[in-house]
């Protein structure tokens, strides 16, 4: 009688499991895998063996290793399961982000936190200043129609005066009426219309907000720029208190060893209209490229309230006067910083964000 072939069966089961259990990585287990199951392994092999048994012993061998056979495999798949969740929590652990490590790791502490940046902060000392000066703060919306950021302020249509502003119209209502104000002036007519209709003139405001320009973006313009717009509207007042906000302003905001300098100018809302000009301070007056070799740059406008302006929204030119100035942001944030190139304001650079908070 001839042994069987399955005489080793359970030795050979036994390694098999060994070596299933052993398996380190899913690839160890796919590069093993047709060795142990597959049909070089011995398991095909005494498979095939079994094909010389007389068909009682065939049978009864052909079970027992059918057994074995699904020992191993379900051996192997446990083996897979296992490892593909190790290799799962290997990669979960190295995709993890540890926010405590970002900020304990960090060089900076305590972390930054956001801040203000430049323009905004700018804005707000400007208030300040002018809030010192008895001056309350207003805002203007941002989208006018055509009759507040031209029409009211004495600038009819087709009046050669547009041309001073570049103006982005929006695609609203009947073409060319509804605008992206270029200036914050239309403000002052809101200012005038709320206080006539409330009966609560005198005005003594100032109006900060964004401007927009069809402006190619250079040293001194930006196309989205900033305005702080002045207005007093009040009884027996004159150039002379005009200039004096405006002198006070300069000292205050910038320092005094920066002058001001009013030159006569045309803007349709003001009569007698002036440009506001400040010592540059990139150069200190020597003349660079900033202020175009002056030594000064211009930070806006200012004049005596026409009284078209003050028809425009029904005060009265005989009781009441007034006068207003506007002027850049920006620019004066520039100027304060001695930043050559006001496109830096917009780059979000953090380098240059990072020296004002
Ligand atoms: N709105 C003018 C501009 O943007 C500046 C300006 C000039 C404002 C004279 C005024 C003013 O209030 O009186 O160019």
């Amino acid at each position: 009688m001839t042994s069987s072939p399955l005489a080793n069966l359970a030795t050979q089961k036994a390694g098999l499991l060994a070596a299933i259990a052993a398996l380190a990585t899913l690839d160890d287990l796919r590069e093993a895998e047709p060795a142990i199951t597959g049909k070089r392994s011995i398991l095909s092999t005494l498979q095939k063996s079994l094909g010389s048994l007389e068909p009682d012993a065939r049978r009864e061998a052909g079970a027992q290793l059918q057994e074995a056979r699904r020992e191993v495999e379900a051996a192997l798949e446990l083996r897979r399961t296992v490892l593909a969740a190790a290799a799962r929590a290997v990669l979960l652990e190295s995709d993890r982000l540890d926010l405590g490590d970002v900020v304990v790791g960090a060089v900076r502490w305590p972390a930054s936190a956001g801040h203000p940046g430049l323009v905004a902060s700018t804005q707000r000392a400007l208030e300040d200043v002018f809030v010192g000066m008895g001056f309350t703060v207003a805002e203007g919306p941002e989208v006018e129609s055509d009759w507040y950021n031209f029409e009211a302020l004495n600038i009819p249509p087709a009046h050669p005066a547009r041309g001073m502003w570049d103006t982005f119209y929006v695609d609203l209502g009947e073409p060319e009426t509804v605008v992206l104000r270029t200036h914050t002036s239309p403000t002052q007519i809101h200012l005038m219309e709320v206080a006539v209709a409330a009966d609560s003139l005198p005005i003594h405001s100032v109006m900060p907000g964004r401007c927009y320009r069809r402006d190619t973006p250079d040293a001194r313009h930006l196309a989205a720029f900033h305005q702080i717009e002045g207005l007093v509207v009040d009884r027996g007042i004159t150039f002379a208190d005009l200039a004096g906000v405006i002198e006070t302003f300069t000292r205050a905001y910038f320092g005094p060893d920066i002058e001001s300098r009013l030159r006569p100018a045309f803007f349709p809302f003001t009569e007698p209209s002036a440009e506001f000009e400040v010592t540059c301070t990139i150069c200190r007056g020597e003349g660079c490229r900033t202020c175009s070799q002056t030594g000064w740059i211009e930070l806006g406008g200012c004049g005596m309230l026409d009284p078209a302006v003050l028809e425009a929204v029904g005060i009265d030119g005989e009781v009441w006067s007034g006068f207003a100035f506007g002027f850049g942001v920006d620019r004066c944030a520039q100027m304060r910083h001695q930043i050559a190139d006001m496109r830096a304001l917009i780059e979000n650079d953090t380098r240059f964000l990072r020296q004002f908070s």
